[in-house]
């Protein structure tokens, strides 16, 4: 791996991983990550963030380094925006092989190499607007940029070509083999590496949105030409997309975008029927949504997903007087991750007793969810259930997706499974199209003949109609 020119003496050594591990031993990462480092130089030299020995990649660092001239002994400055260990795992290596070089960070990020690395010498702690002149016009100055996303996070700039060197802010999964610039990449590439840069985000700099945004507004009188994180793509012709999408992830964390996740777990298919009426009353409403199962679907995806939701289904049955046990899994992260002001249906199936409302209640304590009445049943869902459950279904999408898509047609319902009037009858009317209309038998209510499911009721599904002619007035 050779490095490559970001400008005038300025060069990026990156590593890629592909590797079954996990990334913080939690996230998979199936198309790998890469690991940036960054080269410049002066009269003296600098490396801004490092590495940690991880599949091959201090070697990949080395060949790289070579390429330009250097290893890891010719180093004066080592500079650390970030101590995370992806970036910091090789230091006492660097430290042996290289005595003299001087090691940067925060305050609070020289601490974190004292306690990692056991290294109390040679370090420089730097605050906010300090410099490091190189020397042949180069000169870094420094930015903390706290909680972004450890507390002791900073950013370097380089004046001289614009460059702002991030770390993991404006960083992604994906490895980059040896195209490692945006205007390499064509746009169904970008799109797919977007998919990584959200779950990237999401996983892991998303409880820290806040801070995304004030880090954004802090470097706004910049004139960057070159975003340069040590993970994924450099952004060295269009940092602006880079950095509006950041914007935009961090925004998700006060809602997220007019679509539904719908994560669920059925042990023997009884919540996933009743889930299947919630879906259709969502596909009624025209709102996209995705689906992932518990335990089957790995948690990195889920949250991605439900981050950038709107609104979220969760359908677990009880499970030993609690919650399905890989659900409790699910709400756990999304505490840890504060997954807040989401708008929430819950349902689920029980067997001898119920438990997991209870149990739910407490995990989503603090969350500040819009919570829709939920809809739980013993068993298997009898008909007037199942109409609960699509009515509770359009009714989220109603809420959070599009409302211009609920035309006054749907049926209107109590959300209450156990009732007679979950499956009240509206009043009969002319439809506007002139079209037929049915009177349910079962649940009474009187619909257009569009609206008809498979010749059945559109609320309890009963076969049991009768037609209304001519249309009632
Ligand atoms: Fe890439 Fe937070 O380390």
């Amino acid at each position: 791996m050779k490095a490559q020119q970001l400008a005038d003496n300025i060069f990026c050594v990156h590593a890629d991983i592909r590797t079954d591990e996990l990334f913080e031993g939690i996230w998979p990462i199936p198309h790998g990550v890469t690991l940036n480092s960054y080269v410049v130089k002066g009269e003296k030299v600098a490396l801004i963030d490092f590495v940690r020995d991880w599949t091959d990649a201090t070697a990949q660092h080395e060949s790289a380094l070579k390429s330009v001239g250097l290893d890891f002994t010719k180093v004066d400055y080592l500079i650390l925006n970030h101590l995370e260990p992806d970036h910091t795992g090789y230091l006492a290596e660097f430290r042996a092989m290289n005595p003299k070089a001087e090691i940067l960070a925060t305050e609070k990020g020289v601490k974190l190499i004292q306690s990692f690395y056991k290294i109390d010498s040679g370090l420089r702690a730097v605050k906010d607007g300090d410099t490091l002149d190189l020397g042949l016009g180069k000169k870094l100055t420094f930015f903390e940029t706290p909680n972004l996303h450890w507390p002791e996070t900073m950013v370097t700039w380089e004046a001289d070509s614009g460059t702002l060197f991030t770390c993991d802010a404006f960083g992604s999964y994906g490895a980059l083999g040896d195209r490692i610039f945006d205007d390499q990449y064509t746009e169904a590439e970008h799109a797919a590496f977007e998919e990584e840069s959200l779950r990237y985000y999401a996983n892991i700099v998303s409880s820290f949105s806040l801070f995304v945004e004030q880090a954004v507004a802090k470097l706004g009188g910049l004139q960057i030409r070159c975003i340069a994180p040590s993970h994924g793509i450099v952004w060295r012709t269009n940092p602006g997309i880079v950095k509006e999408r950041y914007l935009k992830y961090a925004s998700f964390a006060k809602g997220g975008e007019a679509s539904i996740t719908i994560i669920w777990g059925s042990m023997y298919g009884n919540t996933k029927r009743g889930l299947d009426a919630v879906i259709r009353g969502i596909e009624s409403a025209g709102v996209p949504y995705s689906s992932y199962r518990v335990p089957n679907d790995n948690i990195s995806y889920i949250l991605a997903a439900a981050y950038k939701s709107r609104a979220l289904v969760l359908a677990m049955p009880t499970y030993e007087y609690a919650m399905f046990p890989p659900m409790s899994y699910v709400l756990d992260i999304f505490r840890r991750k504060h997954l807040k002001h989401k708008t929430v249906l819950r349902i689920g199936s029980w067997g001898w007793a119920g438990g997991a409302k209870k149990d739910y209640e407490k995990a989503i304590e603090g969350l500040d969810w819009t919570s829709l009445e939920s809809v739980e049943w013993p068993g298997q869902a009898d008909a007037l259930t199942m109409a609960a459950l699509e009515k509770q279904g359009r009714e989220l999408a109603l809420q959070v997706g599009r409302p211009e898509a609920d035309a006054g047609n749907g049926p209107e319902t109590s959300h209450r499974p156990d009732g007679d009037a979950a499956c009240k009858a509206e009043p009969a009317g002319t439809s506007a199209s002139g079209e037929k209309q049915y009177l349910c038998k079962r649940c009474g209510l009187v619909f257009k003949e569009s609206e008809l499911l498979d010749g059945r009721c559109p609320v309890c599904f009963s076969t049991v109609l009768v037609p209304v002619e001519p249309a009632l007035s």
